[in-house]
């Protein structure tokens, strides 16, 4: 588990910014859940079989010698927070978002933490097919697509597969040919998948074991569990209105029992072996399962940790993006009861409000200190306020791209930067 220092700290400010912005473009309304929840939530909700549950929670007993768990993933706390609230009672659907901390106890490595964060998104009763609009499906997706599109990340491929046979209504069915199928080839089966068998014949699929592998690669799909046709029309959807292209994988089940139709995951090649930047997919038994009646529901997840690792490779960085509209004002006085300070901390809201990254300099009189600070941390303007400023009510506007500097009057500065050259609106 990692501490987030200063200096990088503003980078997950930056994200989370964006984050904001889009949800409340899309009209998602935040939500935040406990970091400790009864362990059986988790234990119903993601499966006993899957690695998560089985390998990777935090539980302990707490005081009350009750079972609790670290959270290690966010859907099945909404669930429950929706349920126990009766939020459903109040609106009929619900778009929510959240971003924390999750905890997991896998084998650390690159991109790969006990305790990562996760942005994610829930779609609550939001049925695959909507008769007034996109299918939530189509718009999870969509918006999952927009995040990334708003950060500039490319090159971003989407995986699907369609899990409606194989946890739907005829479950009982696909699974029993695929554990006939398997059985057929048990010689080959390691020991872990062996117990899958009996157990959850769909977790087979996440073994690393290449022979068990090579037998989940020549499943006979099209006999077992055929794409659905409202899986097909979705590919094709997203495709049209959104230009986005889903790579199906038949073979992608995902580490989570509660899906019940389309599942994916979007994976960047600068990540290496842990590729999944973000999964998620459709789950319309969750809620039912946990008391909740039928609620049919979709969302996504983002690993933060991972999103940043492929921001710094990206072309353009993060560091670069955030320069874009990064602003370091400098109030030229001694000491913070001058008149200079409070009119620059009100100017440096003002921009903070409208997305830019800010900083106030220590209030002092040696312009050159401030300009070297500045160049150093990477900012791209620096805007100065002395006496003669405030006397003028104009600042003094230095471009440390450009090397140039022009007189801006106090009320004109967020169009001045606008409108700059490179400088994106926002
Ligand atoms: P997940 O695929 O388990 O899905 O996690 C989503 C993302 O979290 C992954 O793609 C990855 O980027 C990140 N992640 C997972 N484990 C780790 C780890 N140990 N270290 C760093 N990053 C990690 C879910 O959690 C579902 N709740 C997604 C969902 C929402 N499905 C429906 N709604």
């Amino acid at each position: 588990m990692e501490d987030i220092l200063p200096g990088e700290v503003e980078k997950w400010q930056w994200i989370e910014k964006k984050a904001r912005a889009l949800f409340s473009v899309k009209r998602f309304r935040e939500i935040r859940t406990p970091l400790l929840e009864p362990t059986e939530l988790f234990n119903r909700a993601i499966g006993e079989t899957t690695d998560i549950v089985h390998k990777e929670m935090y539980t302990f007993q707490d005081r009350g010698e009750r079972f609790m768990t670290l959270r290690p993933e966010m859907t099945a706390s909404v669930a429950r927070s929706v349920i126990q609230h009766g939020l459903l009672k109040t609106a009929p659907s619900l778009a929510l978002y959240y971003m924390g901390p999750m905890f997991r106890a896998e084998r650390p490595q690159a991109g790969r933490k006990r305790q990562f964060h996760q942005i994610g998104a829930e779609l609550v009763n939001v049925p695959e097919k909507d008769p007034e609009g996109m299918g939530g499906d189509a718009l999870i997706l969509c918006c999952l697509h927009d995040f990334l599109e708003l950060l500039n990340i490319r090159y971003v491929k989407f995986r699907v597969n369609d899990l409606s046979r194989i946890n739907g209504a005829q479950a009982d069915k696909v699974r029993g040919q695929l554990r006939d199928y398997f059985e057929g080839h048990k010689a080959k089966l390691d020991p872990d998948s062996l117990y899958r068998l009996d157990k959850n014949v769909l977790r087979i699929f996440d073994s690393k074991i290449p022979e068990t592998r090579a037998l989940v690669e020549e499943v006979p799909w099209q006999d077992i569990a055929p794409l659905s046709d409202e899986f097909q029309q979705l590919c094709a959807g997203v495709k049209k209105t959104a230009g986005l292209d889903l790579e199906i994988d038949r073979r992608l089940v995902r580490g989570l029992d509660y899906y019940t139709g389309v599942v994916f995951e979007a994976a960047s090649a600068a990540l290496g072996a842990q590729d999944a930047l973000a999964g998620g997919g459709r789950y319309d038994n969750l809620y039912a399962d946990m008391g909740g009646g039928a609620v049919p529901c979709t969302g996504f997840s983002i690993g933060v940790e991972r999103l940043l690792m492929v921001l710094e490779k990206n072309e353009p960085s993060i560091s670069r993006q955030m320069r874009e509209h990064s602003v370091y004002f400098v109030p030229l006085c001694q000491h913070a009861g001058s008149p200079e300070l409070p009119v620059v901390e009100e100017a440096a809201g003002n921009l903070a409000d409208r997305g830019f990254e800010v900083e106030v300099a220590r209030p002092s009189l040696k312009l050159g200190d401030h300009l070297k600070r500045a160049s150093k941390a990477g900012f791209r303007y620096v805007v100065i306020a002395g006496s003669s400023e405030i006397e003028k009510q104009q600042w003094q506007v230095k471009n440390m791209d450009q090397n140039t500097q022009d007189p801006v009057a106090f009320g004109s500065l967020l169009n001045y930067l606008v409108t700059q050259k490179g400088m994106k609106s926002v």
